[in-house]
Formats: structure tokens, sequence, C-alpha cells
């Protein structure tokens, strides 16, 4: 039930049904639903009768409904209380959305589920986007499942085991020199050259309804009630300003109030740019130069949806916290040995994160805190292990 798309900056409306890009303003597009429609079919008891992923809010999906569907089980994944980290923290309502269990053991399945799948209805035969490691496998195995050619452009830096999953997925993998912004330079222009279908973050429409879901996944988990904060590891932002795209929606088909929760960026002292910004009272936020954390989804020096990450923190009081290396392996340990949990490291950040925000004052002990794990943090081993200390 996609009727349009708006640009987030100028407001021109686009059409349904063709390929977009960003905007001619250069600002990303977001898909509009006939959410009135979507309202009366996707009533709380009929969503509980459907297939645990995703694809149970099809109604507010782009995919038309005879399209093909590319799918590998990917959402609905748990909301797990964690009691004995939340101890811990200061925080007895704390619970973390587990992402890693999802295919390819991060969220960034969420995102190319949609984005491939709109692909190979608009007629795409290859696939590419530049990436920290998750979202470039993510999308080879999509484009394995769909038929379709993938080309992933990667830092040369990036621990192996992602360029392995990448390729035995079958996806053309490039290394470029520098971090995920060179990255995107080099794929931007092959894409030009060979009109390849380009999945970068924000830069085609789809990949954030995708990563919107968690933020329905969050409400109808919490019975349609919603947190009273969020904390979302944050590089390019997609699942934040996606969840906070969720709960307008939501509001507008009256599944939930005007309430929102406060969103927390968490993001590594090596790669703050959204912190940075926030502090010195920003609308956008500046490339950050010389960019560097084990985290490698966090190390993203611009986010070209900066402006929408910065207003959803400033419109739900939340605010951006960054935090150490070292925090961010603690945090990891810590939810692991209190909570069963093997954390990726952006997880861990979120951590990390939770305690300073607690310690701040900006998280109150009966505050419903909803804590990220974006990835499992089996695929981090080679990343984590400079860090991880003697045994
Ligand atoms: C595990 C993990 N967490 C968080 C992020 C950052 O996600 P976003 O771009 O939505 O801010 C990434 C991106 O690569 C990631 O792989
Ligand atoms: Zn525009």
């Amino acid at each position: 039930m996609l009727t349009h798309l708006d640009c987030t900056k100028c407001a021109k409306r686009h059409e349904a049904g063709v390929v977009h890009t960003v905007c001619s303003c250069g600002a990303p597009l977001y898909a509009r639903y006939d959410l009135a429609r979507a309202a009366l079919e996707m009533r709380p008891g009929h969503l509980a009768l459907r297939e645990p992923t995703l694809w149970r809010y099809r109604e507010v999906l782009p995919l038309p409904e005879d399209a093909e569907r590319v799918s590998l089980g990917e959402g609905f994944t748990p909301l797990l209380p964690a009691p004995r980290l939340g101890r811990h923290l200061g925080l007895p309502n704390l619970a973390i959305k587990e992402e890693g269990g999802n295919p390819t053991g991060s969220f960034k399945a969420r995102g190319l589920a949609v984005a491939v799948s709109m692909a190979k209805a608009l007629g795409a035969t290859d696939v590419c986007l530049p990436s920290a490691g998750n979202a470039g496998s993510a999308l080879a195995a999509y484009a394995a499942a769909a038929g379709l050619r993938a080309h992933v452009f990667l830092p040369r830096d990036i621990a192996r085991l992602f360029v392995m999953e990448t390729e035995a997925f079958g996806a053309r993998v490039q290394l470029v020199d520098g971090l995920i912004s060179d990255a995107g330079r080099v794929c931007a222009e092959r894409a030009k050259e060979h009109g390849w279908y380009e999945c970068a973050t924000l830069k085609e429409p789809y990949r954030v309804e995708g990563k919107k879901t968690m933020g329905y996944e969050i409400a109808e988990q919490m019975g349609f009630s919603l947190p009273d904060a969020i904390l979302y590891p944050t590089g390019g932002g997609t699942g934040l300003v996606g969840m906070w795209k969720a709960f307008e929606e939501m509001e507008a088909m009256g599944f939930v109030g005007k309430k929102r929760p406060r969103m927390y960026a968490v993001q590594a002292e090596g790669c703050a740019p959204i912190v940075k910004a926030f502090e010195e009272g920003r609308e956008d936020a500046p490339f950050w130069e010389n960019a560097q954390t084990h985290a490698h989804g966090l190390r993203v020096p611009k986010a070209l949806g900066d402006f929408l990450i910065l207003r959803a923190l400033r419109e739900s009081h939340g605010a951006a916290i960054a935090v150490s290396e070292e925090e961010i392996v603690a945090g990891v340990k810590e939810a692991a040995s209190a909570e069963g949990l093997f954390m990726a490291p952006e997880g861990g950040a979120c951590v990390a994160g939770a305690r300073k925000l607690r310690a701040s004052g900006h998280l109150a002990a009966d505050d419903a805190v909803v804590l990220f794990d974006t990835g499992t943090g089996y695929k981090y081993v080679e990343n984590m292990t400079p860090l991880w200390g003697d045994r």
C-alpha cells in the first residue's frame, strides 16, 4: 500500500513504482502509505496470528502485494528482559532487542531483505553498496536468494570473515583503501558506470523501511506501549530514524499515543560525529576526520541522514553519547556474563552508554529501557582480539 515517496528535506513528492535514489535536492526519500487502510488490516488481534518475520507488517512495507518477497526469515527478534545486566547498570526495567539471530547475524538483514525485494521488483539485475561488513554480507545473501548479482565495496582493513562470507554468497568484493566513505565513492562511480541498483544507506528509500520494523516490533512486543528510552548504536543511523518513522506511522494508525521514547544515539569516541553535532547544537554533522573504532558499524564519518538523526534525538528529548574502546569490550563481557548474550561490539557500546546515561541522570532507575544489540559477537572475534586482554 505504498502510495508515493516524500523528500525528507524539501517535501517534494515522488511517484511509486519506479527506481529512486535521493531527491533532486540530495536528501533521502521516505516511503508513504495508505495508513487508514493499513490500520484496518493490521489490528493487533490480526497481527498476533501472523508469521514471525518483519513481513507481518506488510501493509506498511513498500513491496507490492503481487511481487516476490526475498526472505530468509528476518525480523521478529526477541525482546529479552535483562534483569541481571539491568541491576548492574541501575536499570531494573532493562530489555535487550537481540538482533544477532537475524540471517547473516545482524539487523542489516532487515533493510536488505526489503531493499533487495524492491530492487528485484523494479527490474534490477545488479545491486551494490559500500559496507563496514554486515550490510555487505546481508546484501550478498539476499542477492543470492533473489538470483541477482551483488557488488560489495569494503574498507581494506576489514576482518577476513566478512570478505569470506560475502564472497561465499557469490558477491564480487572490492577492497578500497580508507573507510566506508571512500568505499561509498568508488561504489557510486561503478554503479553509475554500469547502471547498478545502489543500496547505500538512505541513498535508496527502502532499507530504512526494513529497519523501521524494529520500532513496530518493540511496540507489539510491549503490548502496544513504548519504552521510556531506546539506546541505539549509531553509524548511518538508519535504524534510529526508521524507528522514529515507525512511531509516527503507528500514531497515525492509532496503535500508540503521542508519547515517544527518548532516543539515545551511542557512538565510539574515535568516531562520534553525531555526538559532537548534538552537543554543538548543529542540525547536521560534519565529516569526522581519522575515524577509528573496532566497532566497525560505528565507523561512519558522515551520515547522509545526519539531520534526521539529530532531529529525532532532539524531538524525543534524548541525547547522543560516546564511549571508549575499552568500555565497548567491557560492555560485551558484562552482557555476556550477566545475560548469556555474546554481543557485537556495537551492542557492547550500548551497554557502556547505558551506564553513562544512568550516571548522568539521563536515565532514571524506573525507566523502561530498550537497548539494542544489533549483531552477534561471533563475527567480531578478530576485531575484538586486540582489546580482549590476556587469558
Ligand atoms: C552490528 C552493527 N551495529 C550498528 C551499525 C550501525 O547501524 P546504522 O547504520 O543503522 O546506524 C552497524 C552498521 O554497519 C552494524 O553492523
Ligand atoms: Zn528534496
